[in-house]
């Protein structure tokens, strides 16, 4: 079956909000004593507040009573809000925009896919809340990325099947998920990163849809 609908990730997709999440979580780090590498923050890409804030006390070696994550998890999203509050829809990336014209003059359906409890925010911040016919974000699953849940429910929602979906994604984590799926993927980033995506790409700038369509649809266990 064609492909008919793209879901999208948003932080670091849609708008450069990886880099505010990494800055809000190596302050709180540098906060309990010990550092966050580019590195160690790759892994953390499409992961859940929570789960990210146990790899993160994992990593400094600390463990702590489940009060005081929620306290340390409540403030790193301070702090990441208000990096997120002086966003505008200029904040958007590179080709973004361009792209969304092709995608609806082609009659493709859209869906965001993201396991941020912000996602709302942000779009709405950035006037994106109505670029999309379906918004799956954090409230609405139980499971982060890798698992598949948040782009099946975003497939479905679209009355689609997964086959017929392409998810473009910037996170290991997220194109692990969208694979687990079934689904193809487009990664944003660096190849050498994103080595499981089925196409690569700095941005979406310069990507036509027919780059996407010609990307065969996947099965996979
Ligand atoms: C993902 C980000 O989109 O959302 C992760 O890639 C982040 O870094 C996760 O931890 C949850 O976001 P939030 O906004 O609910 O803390
Ligand atoms: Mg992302």
């Amino acid at each position: 079956m064609p492909i008919q609908g793209f879901l999208f990730d948003l932080d670091g997709v849609i708008v450069d909000t990886a880099i505010f999440h990494y800055q809000a979580w190596r302050r709180l780090a540098n906060s309990l004593g010990f550092d966050l590498s580019e590195e160690f923050n790759e892994t953390l890409k499409g992961v859940s507040r929570t789960e990210s804030l146990d790899r993160i006390l994992a990593h400094g070696g600390l463990t702590l009573p489940e009060t005081r994550k929620t306290e340390l998890a409540t403030q790193k999203n301070n702090w990441y809000l208000e990096l997120v509050s002086r966003m505008t829809p200029a904040d958007i990336l590179p080709g973004v925009t361009a792209f969304f014209s092709q995608v609806e003059a082609a009659g493709i359906r859209t869906g965001l896919g993201s396991v941020s409890k912000n996602a709302r925010l942000i779009l709405d911040q950035i006037g994106m809340m109505d670029a999309f016919d379906v918004i799956i974000d954090g409230t609405k699953i139980a499971k982060g990325k890798p698992d598949p849940e948040v782009f099946l429910k975003g497939a479905a929602e679209l009355g689609l099947s997964p086959s017929q979906c392409v998810v473009f994604e910037d996170a290991v984590a997220g194109i692990e998920a969208a694979r687990r799926g079934g689904m193809p993927t487009v990664g944003i980033g660096s190849p050498a990163v994103l080595t499981d995506a089925d196409l690569v790409i700095p941005s979406l700038e310069r990507l036509t849809i027919a780059d996407v369509l010609a990307l065969a649809p996947v099965s996979r266990a």
